[in-house]
């Protein structure tokens, strides 16, 4: 039988590291599967989980500050390999008999590491090589527990490994792009020191997470609600593949969505996958619920209620349903502190509009809380989902009504949507739509003035937003080529009636967000 993926997990301890999630990543890339867990957790609770390695994290505080966070010292005696980075070296050397000492300048940048022990950890990494550092306190002598692997010119412990446990440390930070052999010291982490295969597939978490569904729904139905993004459509084709009609999917129109949204979900949802799917024509209701209102936070307020109001009554339609599936993705879960074992730093502010409440009276499902977003995408393309579904720019749940500023009309809607369509298509063609984290047309509140043969015309102004961004909590805009906004400018001047200027957005967040509204 082949062995579960899961049977390779390794635990990351969150010692309130910036880095955390980028170790998991790290982690996941060389496909063994990873959960970040509490510093604390008891070493009975690890025992349990049966991971084939531990990763300690680095942090912010020196081991020797009150209150710095330690974690519990009998995970050591488990047997299972440990790798502490930065702040996490400092703890297992200090609780295994090394000594911590803050260094006399506060070490923060690249630094040329010299390998003086190749086993294990370095197997393949040059002797000379480059490492980024950022640290105040570090470990100064080991005291014959621990063999040096590796120093710098101002660190002259930079890398070690206990004489008899599978205990390992490094200074630097492995996770990060600036040291360039990171990816092959982790690697040689979790193969080499933990023995593992690497075999967290995305096709078998598809296997086994449609068993699983199967098994714990069982003959009733679920209701999943499908907003055209990547998460939820990705939560749904798993579904269907799971238990076909058993599933019934909602997708709201609320006349707030990009152009075509609501026919490229019916086409990929009823006629590729044949699935149960309830399009609800809600625009009116949206577009009467809006009328007359300017304030941003006051859209939002309305079209979540609306949103809630329109979802329930036609959940009410669909009998024997017990669960409600949502696309919560695994970033979610630990920013939000929701992880089993405990809290990451919680860093996220998202605007929540366009989710359910929690008292809907349905179990949840929530089949993508393991995954990070490119393991979503590569689940998505799997599943046969269409390639612009999986790339899909992230949309914001009130959709268009804060991107449309001012009053929201269906006229003013539709200026905005074609004009948004174009900046889409320009941008796709010209192969730029992949290199940006989010793009969209903004119709702004003012008129200007314009020349039109003999007289002058007031007509509308679109804006153009497009950036670049890993997280979406900060933003640069994109360096888009002239050529290129050019060709959307005259498009959208010539195509879209009643919009004479156009302008593009040179603004990074912070201070700027990315939405105008
Ligand atoms: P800002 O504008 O805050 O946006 O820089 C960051 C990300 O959040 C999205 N966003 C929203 N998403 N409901 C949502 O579901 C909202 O009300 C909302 N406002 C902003 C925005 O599109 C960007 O991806």
């Amino acid at each position: 039988m082949t062995p579960l993926p899961e049977s390779e997990r390794v635990l990351i301890f969150d010692f309130g590291s910036q880095y955390g999630q980028l170790i998991a990543r790290r982690v996941r890339e060389q496909n063994v599967f990873c959960q970040i867990v509490r510093h604390d957790l008891s070493a009975a609770r690890v025992a349990e989980l049966k991971p084939r390695g531990l990763i300690f994290s680095g942090g912010p505080a020196s081991v020797y500050a009150p209150g710095a966070p330690k974690c519990d010292p009998a995970v050591f005696d488990l047997g299972i390999p440990v790798l502490g980075i930065c702040y996490g070296m400092q703890l297992a050397c200090q609780i295994l008999g090394g000594e911590v000492k803050p260094s006399a300048a506060r070490e923060f940048g690249r630094a040329h590491c010299r390998v003086t022990d190749a086993d294990g950890l370095f197997v393949g990494v040059p002797k000379d090589t480059v490492v980024w550092m950022s640290h105040g306190d570090q470990v100064q002598t080991v005291n014959g527990e621990f063999l040096p692997l590796a120093a710098t010119d101002t660190c002259p412990v930079a890398a070690v490994r206990h004489r008899t446990r599978p205990v390992y440390g490094l200074q630097f930070h492995p996770e990060v792009s600036h040291t360039p052999q990171g990816g092959l010291i982790l690697k040689n982490f979790l193969q080499q020191v933990c023995g593992c295969q690497g075999l967290w597939r995305m096709e078998s978490f598809i296997e086994r997470t449609v068993n699983d569904l199967r098994q714990r729904i069982g003959t009733h139905r679920v209701i999943c609600g499908l907003s055209g993004g990547v998460d939820s459509s990705v939560t749904a084709a798993l579904l269907v593949r799971a238990i076909g009609p058993q599933v019934a999917c909602i997708f709201v129109d609320n006349g707030l969505l990009r152009q075509d949204e609501s026919a490229e979900v019916e086409r990929t949802f009823r006629d590729n996958f044949h699935a149960d799917l309830h399009v609800v024509d809600a625009r009116e209701r949206f577009l009467k619920a809006l009328a007359g209102v300017t304030d941003p936070q006051e859209k939002r307020r309305i079209i979540g209620h609306v949103f809630i109001d329109v979802f329930k009554d036609e959940a009410r339609h669909i009998e024997n349903a017990r669960f409600l599936a949502q696309g919560t993705l695994y970033p979610d879960v630990i920013e939000s502190g929701a992880s089993v074992d405990g809290p990451a730093a919680t860093i996220k502010t998202h605007h929540n509009v366009g989710g359910l409440p929690k008292d809907l009276g349905f179990d949840l499902i929530e089949p993508l809380k393991d995954l990070f977003k490119d393991e979503v995408r590569r689940v998505g393309l799997e599943l046969g989902l269409p390639e612009p579904t999986v790339w899909r720019h992230p949309f914001p749940g009130p959709g268009l009504a804060v991107r449309c500023l001012g009053e929201v009309t269906a006229a003013r809607l539709e200026t905005l949507r074609q004009a948004d369509a174009i900046l889409l298509e320009e941008l796709a063609q010209a192969g730029w739509y992949r290199q940006t984290a989010q793009a969209f047309a903004v119709l702004l509140p003012v008129q200007s003035v314009g020349v039109m043969g003999d007289g002058r015309t007031y007509e509308n102004v679109i804006a153009l937003r497009a950036v670049q961004t890993d997280d979406f909590m900060t933003a640069d805009w994109s360096h888009l080529p002239y050529e290129l906004l050019a060709q959307i400018s005259t498009r959208i001047i010539n195509c879209v009636s009643g919009v004479n200027r156009v302008v593009y957005d040179i603004s990074s967040k912070p201070p700027a967000t990315i939405e105008w509204e």
